[in-house]
């Protein structure tokens, strides 16, 4: 699952030679068997007070996650993409505790710990670390790498085995940084490197979920690579959890076991990596999707299908009616625009939230009137690329059936051929 470094080495002072996996100390082990459930998150929601005038009164909210519901496994990675301002760094911040949900419950280990206070929820910041997006002001200037990546041992009140200063200098050399570094400040460090010394202070208490808020989207895409492949080969040896958020496919598409998609405060889709790449089932989904360029040539020659996307974000201080997607949706109908459609598992695995989903038969084929948004929505899309789309759905439609019949899966085909079929009609 890891993307080929582009230029393994380049970032002066990393250390090449001092991997994870040789490095990682046994006690970094998890024993957690992989596959429990890690995390539950039931009904989370957010919804930051908007206070006018001098007696600051509360006039409205902006519903940041607004109802959101997933579990994650232990051993795997869930990726979160969507685009900005839909809620996925207050996601990562609910889940890790750093903010108090308006609603709902986050469970860790079983273990409700949706309000805990400050003392229930220390030894639980063992458990739970952050990687933050931002590797240059989320490292204080003023302190030493040594400090920086020891901080979680002073402040948790641990001694590791042979102190602070040995464990430190372990941690650098197991993200691929040179120990002797130790006693150097932020600023003399590439991007790439500040976000090893992010990563290593976040593995320092040895975590059982990870939480990564962008790790790399501030870096060049050569580091991202390695950053990435760290990230990875850090879950192999010491048997991470992570959840990754990123605001488009190209970064999770290669750690992730599986994909939440979030649209304005919402997951609209939640589904596996290979599922949800192969059959896209959320409109928007696929509209993300269409702006990731493809890198398999097999699948350049089956022409891509370019959904354009109209408008900004609607505001989540008052979301859309029904389906939040239809303002910007070229497949709306009346009922997307009163009727919320539910988060339902449609395929084994595959859980949408749609009424007309792609890939699948219409959950409301009662419904047949495009409402006028959309239908401005379509017309921004030229009829060149919709006649492509009909075109890809059929190469889609194809290769889910190619995916199928190698798995014995013969219903996912007939599934695909008949969608393509209804599609162009
Ligand atoms: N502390 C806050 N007070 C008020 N509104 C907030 C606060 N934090 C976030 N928001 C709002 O909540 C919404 C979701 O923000 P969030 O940062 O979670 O989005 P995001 O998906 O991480 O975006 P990005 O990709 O830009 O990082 C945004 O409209 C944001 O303005
Ligand atoms: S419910 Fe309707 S508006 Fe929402 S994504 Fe599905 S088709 Fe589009
Ligand atoms: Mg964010």
């Amino acid at each position: 699952m890891s993307i080929p470094a582009q230029a393994d080495g380049a970032e002066p002072g990393t250390t090449t030679d001092a991997t994870a996996g040789e490095t990682a100390g046994a006690t970094l082990t998890k024993d957690a068997a992989p596959g429990e459930i890690l995390l539950k998150v039931t009904g989370l929601q957010k919804h930051f007070p908007i206070r006018k005038g001098l007696l600051q009164r509360q006039t409205g909210a902006v519903r940041a996650v607004d109802g959101i519901d997933f579990e994650v496994r232990s051993g795997e990675t869930l990726g979160v993409v969507g685009e900005s301002g839909c809620g996925k760094s207050t996601m990562g911040r609910l889940i890790t505790r750093l903010l108090e949900p308006t609603a709902g419950t986050v469970e860790f280990e079983g273990k409700d710990i949706t309000h805990l206070g400050v003392g229930g929820m220390r030894p639980l910041r063992r458990d739970v670390q952050m990687i933050f997006q931002d590797p240059y002001s989320s490292l204080n200037p003023r302190h030493t790498i040594g400090t920086i990546v020891g901080a979680p041992f002073r402040l948790q009140k641990v001694t590791p085995e042979g102190g602070i200063k040995k464990e430190v200098q372990r941690l650098l050399s197991v993200v691929g940084l040179n120990p002797e570094h130790y006693n150097r400040y932020p600023h003399e460090f590439s991007g790439g490197q500040r976000q090893r010394i992010g990563i290593a202070r976040a593995l320092a208490l040895n975590p059982k979920l990870v939480v990564a808020d962008e790790p790399v989207s501030a870096l060049d895409v050569s580091i991202q690579a390695q950053v990435v492949n760290l990230l990875d080969d850090l879950q192999q040896e010491l048997g991470l959890t992570y959840v990754i958020i990123a605001h488009d496919l190209s970064v999770v598409r290669h750690v992730s076991d599986r994909i939440a998609v979030m649209y304005l405060g919402k997951i609209v889709e939640l589904a596996d990596r290979d599922a949800l790449y192969k059959a896209p089932m959320h409109p928007y989904t696929k509209a993300l999707m269409s702006a990731v360029p493809i890198p398999d040539p097999k699948r350049r020659s089956a022409k891509s299908e370019r959904i354009l996307l109209r408008g900004d974000v609607p505001s989540p201080i008052s979301p859309p009616s029904g389906c939040r997607f239809h303002t910007r949706c070229w497949k709306a109908t009346e009922i997307c625009k009163t009727t919320e459609p539910p988060l339902l598992e449609l395929k084994p695995g595959q859980r949408v939230a749609c009424h007309h989903p792609e890939n699948f038969e219409d959950q409301a084929p009662q419904d047949t009137v495009l409402l006028s948004a959309a239908k401005d929505a379509g017309e921004l899309v030229p009829d060149a690329v919709l006649a492509e789309s009909a075109e890809t759905s059929e190469a889609l439609a194809a290769e889910v059936a190619e995916a199928a019949e190698a798995t014995g899966e013969a219903e996912v085909a007939e599934e695909g051929a008949e969608k393509s079929n209804s599609d162009d009609k």
